[in-house]
């Protein structure tokens, strides 16, 4: 079985990313052939600095390796170092209908926030759809809002396919029931064009701030509040132990406690819990080369993979 997931490194990761997307894949590298790579190319339709883009793709990496992506175990590699996945996204785009492209909300939500609605921002599914087709993958773990992506990755195939014969594997998403669409301090879906997020190894001030400015309703201190209306109680269900949410939904329902108090406890839940993966981000840090020969080493791997298919593809199209 192939697992496949990507990454953008349009800036820093935060808790929503690591819940819907890194740890179900770094769960799954335990269950098949993982490929996760970090979409520079997909970047491109959103950060036009160069040095930042470089600083972002270093970032991901070990942000990634920090918080368990096994390179023994699992091929990473940056997108753009297999550079056969943008003829395959050229194929596929001549067979892509309009429609396909025109229903994918990212594209107007993108340009609503005020990016150039370039063509590359259009494409950017056909780009997706060859990122998982190259590589024939069969499940692909995401978020949620990355839904509408699987479903024009499962149409341009199978319209390729049904023109062409069978060149493709069908992939499945792979989203989470719970965890899938993390709230940010605001309620909204955590999200960093919201300005809403928890930085997975942002410095410990800035967190406990952000942290902090969750917001909450009005009840006062004395009055019991409510467990199931709360963004403090399901950020808390990712980091904190089972015992602990329980005690904190119970302190909820008491009254007594204000929402100050639920938030540092939240804090130290979170700090807690991505403590293993700062230290193993620190060590990373100064191992450079270390980190640039994992991405070297599976960017030729990938590409091995992704011969075949092109070449497949290719040569059902006629090209060959
Ligand atoms: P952002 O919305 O911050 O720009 P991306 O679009 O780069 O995040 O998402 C990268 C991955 O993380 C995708 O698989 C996406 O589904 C997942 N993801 C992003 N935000 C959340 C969230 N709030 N909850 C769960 N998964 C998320
Ligand atoms: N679009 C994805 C995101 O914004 C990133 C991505 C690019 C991706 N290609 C992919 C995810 C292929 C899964 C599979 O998060």
């Amino acid at each position: 079985m192939r697992i496949l997931s990507g990454i953008q490194p349009s800036g820093r990761l935060h808790v929503g990313n690591y819940f819907g997307m890194m740890e179900p894949s770094i769960e799954l590298q335990d269950h098949g052939e993982a490929f996760y790579f970090i979409a520079d190319y997909h970047s491109l339709t959103t950060v036009h600095d160069p040095n930042q883009l470089r600083e972002n793709v270093r970032d991901v990496a070990i942000d990634f390796l920090a918080c368990g992506l096994d390179p023994e175990k699992a091929i990473f590699f940056r997108q753009s170092d297999v550079p056969e996945v943008t003829e395959l996204s050229w194929l596929l785009s001549t067979v892509t209908p309009m429609g396909f492209l025109n229903r994918c909300h990212s594209f107007k939500d993108k340009t609503d926030r005020g990016f150039e609605a370039s063509h590359g921002l259009f494409a950017y599914p056909v780009l997706m759809a060859s990122d998982i087709l190259i590589y024939d993958s069969n499940i692909v773990p995401v978020g949620d809002d990355q839904k509408q992506h699987l479903e024009v990755t499962r149409d341009i195939a199978t319209k390729f396919n049904n023109l062409y014969g069978d060149v493709f594997v069908i992939p499945e998403p792979k989203i989470r029931k719970e965890k899938a669409k993390v709230p940010g301090i605001d309620g909204q879906k955590m999200s960093k064009s919201y300005g809403n997020i928890i930085e997975i190894f942002g410095a410990e001030k800035k967190i406990r701030k952000k942290i902090m400015s969750i917001i909450t309703d009005s009840t006062p201190v004395e009055d019991p509040k409510d467990p199931n209306q709360s963004i403090i109680i399901d950020l808390f269900n990712l980091v904190g132990s089972t015992e602990d949410v329980e005690v904190m939904k119970s302190d909820f329902l008491k009254g007594g406690i204000g929402y100050g108090d639920f938030k540092k406890r939240l804090f130290e839940g979170f700090w807690d819990y991505f403590q293993p993966m700062r230290q193993k981000r620190d060590e990373l840090s100064e191992d450079l080369n270390y980190v640039d020969n994992v991405l070297k080493g599976g960017a030729e791997k990938a590409r091995e993979a992704a011969k075949l298919t092109l070449k497949r593809a290719r040569k059902a199209c006629g090209i060959e």
